[in-house]
């Protein structure tokens, strides 16, 4: 049974899980974070191997400031919590997204784990946090200009797998399935070059919602899709 080597995950329908149950929506992502922790040990113990999650957008701090200050609290407690059950497991743990607009105490939290665990290689988490695919693309860009302005590169020799090698999931395998929850079906900015070849899964169910049965459904329907990467069959 074909297994996805990367998933990625567009975790929506917090805030109205919490809505429809008459709760603030910061219930909402605490919920979705258990979900979170959930999931990561199905997709470990089925074979899996890098799980990349969509937590929190660059367009998403515009938020109210309660908001945007509760899943930072999230972040936290998740990262000097929760995360040890991961590290304690060998998890390779690595962030995408514009770091240094967190608060100090989490980004050296965040280049504490990217450090120590950079050389396993079993599971990898990739926590996309404050993340936009345009704007990882255009710094790629701005770095392959830069190389070109100072004669380091030609501009001819810019291929795929160059500009790739300038993208922050570098490292990381293009993702095989894509899952969005709670019903919307749109990419809202996440790994736009990566997701080229994808297999999309879109289900109705709430993130908080979005349990193992759900994840093993994602992964049946994933099974029966014949992937052609342009080619015929
Ligand atoms: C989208 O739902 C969800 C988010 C913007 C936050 C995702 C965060 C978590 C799942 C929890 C914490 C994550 C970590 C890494 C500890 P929404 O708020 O847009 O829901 P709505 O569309 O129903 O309003």
């Amino acid at each position: 049974m074909p297994i996805p080597t990367h998933v990625g995950i567009i975790m929506d329908g917090n805030g109205r899980w919490a809505n429809k149950r008459g709760l603030p929506r910061t219930a909402g992502h605490k919920k979705g974070t258990e979900t979170l922790k959930k999931v990561l040990k199905t997709a470990r113990e089925t074979g899996i191997k890098v799980v990349t999650l969509y937590a929190f957008s660059s367009e998403n701090w515009s938020r109210p400031k309660e908001e945007v200050e509760t899943l930072m609290n999230l972040f936290r407690d998740y990262l000097k919590n929760d995360v040890n059950e991961l590290l304690k497991e060998g998890v390779r743990i690595s962030f995408i997204g514009e770091r240094e607009r967190f608060d100090d105490d989490l980004i050296e939290k965040m280049n504490q784990i990217e450090s120590q665990t950079k050389d396993l290689n079993g599971f990898h988490v990739v926590l996309a946090l404050s993340y936009g695919a345009r704007g990882d693309i255009l710094k790629a860009v701005q770095q392959l200009a830069q190389k070109v302005k100072s004669g380091m590169l030609d501009p001819n020799e810019i291929d795929m797998g160059q500009f790739s090698s300038h993208l922050s999931t570098a490292q990381i395998p293009d993702p095989d399935l894509i899952i969005r929850t709670s019903g919307e079906q749109r990419i809202s900015n996440f790994l736009l070059w990566e997701m080229a070849y994808s297999e999309f899964y879109f289900t109705p169910v709430l993130w908080p919602d979005f349990d193992e049965k759900e994840f093993k459904k994602a992964l049946a329907d994933f099974e029966l899709r014949h992937r052609r990467f342009g080619n015929i069959s």
